[in-house]
């Protein structure tokens, strides 16, 4: 079974003498609720590192008041007993105060990928995101640190985050793990209800349909557009869907000379579903 730090000090230790040792680290971090998109990510560390460190942290300082930090799943348990099966070293899950110590008073500020899409509706998000990806980087200077793209603008702000700070950490994008009708596995879609389950295949399949559309040449404005409508009559209620760079995430000047990635989010009943392919 991996071994379960509770503190900075302890993990910084424990990957300290792993270092001596010539071992190499990943640290895959994750608010818990384990699914098989989490374990892909051990799974993705484990081809580059000797020693797998999965942090477990529910970040409150990346909820919003009116967000569902109270309600989301903590499962540490059934969390530990998934990594002890894949062999896991180590797990990191300290409590609020370990992380936000009293009169805590230090976000990091964000710019590029960060601007727009997630920001427009979460504003507080990234702050909050990147802080305590930053912390927990500096708690164990691992040598790579997995991220999925299924939150696909969140690792681009953790790539851009970790190259300005010069952080001694490779951030590594790992593609998104899907159900079968090509849902994004995620801990939220526990929230669905089965009709809502039924419904959030469609956020995918409107994702397919509006790159493919785009690749055959159609104007991104209106087949966007389409999409939205679409999303709507399916029974969400879209944030936003967008078509941007997919090294930046700036609004695309050269549709021919750049990558693109289309990203969504959208509103099932009470659940926010997010999305994003290559276009
Ligand atoms: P969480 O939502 O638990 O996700 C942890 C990591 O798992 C993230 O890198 C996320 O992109 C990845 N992930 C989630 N679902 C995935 C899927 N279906 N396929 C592939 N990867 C997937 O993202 C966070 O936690 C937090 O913001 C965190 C980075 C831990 C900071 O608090």
């Amino acid at each position: 079974a991996p071994a379960i730090f509770r503190t900075i000090a302890d993990l910084r230790a424990t990957t300290a003498s792993w270092h001596t040792q010539g071992l190499r680290v990943a640290m895959v971090p994750t608010m818990g609720a384990l699914h098989a998109g989490h374990l892909a990510l051990v799974e993705a560390g484990r081809q580059r590192a000797e020693r797998i460190v999965v942090t477990i942290f529910v970040n409150p300082a990346q909820f919003a008041p009116n967000e569902d930090f109270a309600a989301y799943p903590r499962t540490e348990t059934s969390d530990v007993e998934k990594l002890a099966a894949l062999g896991v070293e180590a797990v990191f899950a300290p409590n609020a105060a370990e992380m936000y110590p009293p009169g805590y008073a230090t976000t990091i500020s964000l710019d590029g990928p960060a601007k727009g899409l997630e920001t427009d509706f979460r504003p507080h998000f990234f702050a909050g995101v990147a802080t305590v990806v930053a912390k927990l980087l500096l708690a164990g200077f691992p040598d790579f640190a997995m991220f999925g793209e299924k939150d696909y603008q969140q690792l681009l702000v953790v790539r851009r985050m970790v190259a300005d700070l010069r952080l001694p950490t490779e951030i590594v994008g790992v593609p998104t793990m899907r159900e079968a009708d090509g849902l994004a596995l995620s801990s939220r879609n526990a929230y669905l209800s089965a009709e809502e389950r039924a419904t959030a295949v469609r956020l995918n399949a409107t994702l397919r349909q509006v790159a493919s559309a785009i690749r055959a040449g159609d104007a991104p404005d209106a087949v966007l557009a389409a999409g939205i409508d679409s999303l709507k009559e399916a029974g969400f209620r879209p944030d936003y869907l967008a078509l941007r760079n997919a090294e930046t995430l700036a609004e695309v000047a050269d549709l021919k000379a750049e990558p693109l990635r289309l990203l969504a989010a959208a509103w099932l009943g009470r659940t926010r579903l997010i999305d994003n392919i290559a276009a």
